[in-house]
């Protein structure tokens, strides 16, 4: 079996994933500095069934400034999730962060992978805010036009990882999530929030009119994707990884309001600079290249997040 690499591994989707890897075997080195975009106490929840795990091993390592080189030992594949994601927040001073975080962090990455001589995959987390607004199903071949200075940092990254593989053959793909949600959302995120807010029957802030929509994807979707395109023979690829169902803000939270059965409180807010009006992938080069096929519509992915935010009450 294995022994894979999982930066971001305490977080939302790469906690997900890092359980998914360890159910199938193999050996999984989790790595975290626990950023303070939200609660560290949630993430070290997010830890809990891995931290009993023989072949789960946790090393508490911010990629700015660890030493890279003893992290990479022996590791056969990298899945790269350690960043500061949240595409509202990125403005103002907190930029150097994501400069840091998301850039900085990946080269550094990067370069002593390209040393290596045991890995034989990076998969590495894109995003859609690469892409700025769409009117339609997008492709990977878009030319990309960010809207947020998130989106710039992993647009950034992004290419980063694609000119480590032009010029140091590093087998790095790309993969561009689409909103992903599920339990262990992260708490910043909408349908955390929102069903929060109606289940305590507070205020929902929805920002502009709720008819922004989304390619919302399930976080098991996303893992599949990963695993994916870590056995995938092909290198240097971009993919969207987008889900099954494409909707409004207003329409999520109906489907929400009949599965918890309590009305929401709809607080209508200026629109946010950075949130892009509408996301939809094109998911045909995953389908073809890596037979990736999203699973989990919306009502059973929402149904499955309100039954794990009600555990907090
Ligand atoms: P998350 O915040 O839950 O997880 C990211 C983790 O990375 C955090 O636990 C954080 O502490 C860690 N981290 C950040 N900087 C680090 C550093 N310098 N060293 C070590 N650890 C560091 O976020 P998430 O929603 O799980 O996102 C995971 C990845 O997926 C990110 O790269 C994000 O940009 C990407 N992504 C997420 C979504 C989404 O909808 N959640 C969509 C597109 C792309
Ligand atoms: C999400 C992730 O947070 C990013 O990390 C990721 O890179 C991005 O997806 C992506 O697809 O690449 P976002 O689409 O903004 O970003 O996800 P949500 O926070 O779930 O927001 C969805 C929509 O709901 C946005 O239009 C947002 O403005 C809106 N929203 C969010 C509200 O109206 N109210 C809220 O309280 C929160």
């Amino acid at each position: 079996m294995a022994k894979l690499l999982v930066t971001g591994c305490a977080g939302f989707i790469g906690s997900t994933l890092a359980e998914q890897l360890i159910k199938e075997g193999h050996t999984v080195i989790g790595i975290d500095c626990f950023r303070s975009n939200y609660d560290r106490n949630r993430k070290e929840r997010n830890l809990s069934w891995l931290s009993q795990q023989p072949r789960f091993h946790f090393l508490e390592q911010d990629l700015i400034t660890a030493e890279i080189s003893p992290l990479l030992d022996g590791v056969n594949v990298i899945f790269h999730l350690a960043a500061l994601p949240g595409v509202r927040t990125s403005w103002g001073a907190d930029f150097r962060s994501y400069v840091d975080n998301n850039i900085l962090a990946t080269q550094r990455l990067l370069e002593t992978a390209k040393e290596s001589k045991s890995i034989n995959k990076i998969v590495y987390s894109s995003s859609s805010s690469v892409y700025g607004g769409m009117n339609g199903p997008t492709i990977e071949d878009h030319t990309p036009h960010p809207i947020s200075p998130y989106g710039v940092t992993k647009l950034s990254a992004e290419q980063l990882c694609q000119l480590y593989h032009i010029n140091f053959g590093l087998p790095v793909q790309s993969l561009r999530y689409f909103t992903v949600f599920g339990p262990r959302q992260r708490p910043d995120m909408a349908f955390h929030r929102i069903i929060t807010r109606i289940l305590t029957e507070q205020p929902i802030p929805i920002y502009g009119d709720g008819e922004q929509s989304r390619d919302f994807t399930f976080v098991d979707d996303i893992v599949t994707a990963n695993i994916l395109a870590a056995h995938a023979p092909s290198s240097g690829e971009i993919f969207n990884i987008g889900g099954i169902s494409h909707l409004t803000v207003n329409e999520v939270i109906t489907i929400m309001e009949k599965q918890t059965g309590k009305k929401a409180l709809k607080n209508y807010l200026p629109p946010q600079p950075g949130d892009p009006k509408h996301t939809w992938a094109d998911i045909s080069k995953a389908k073809k290249l890596l037979r990736y096929e999203p699973t989990f519509d919306i009502e059973k992915g929402i149904a499955l997040q309100i039954e794990e935010i009600k555990k907090d009450f």
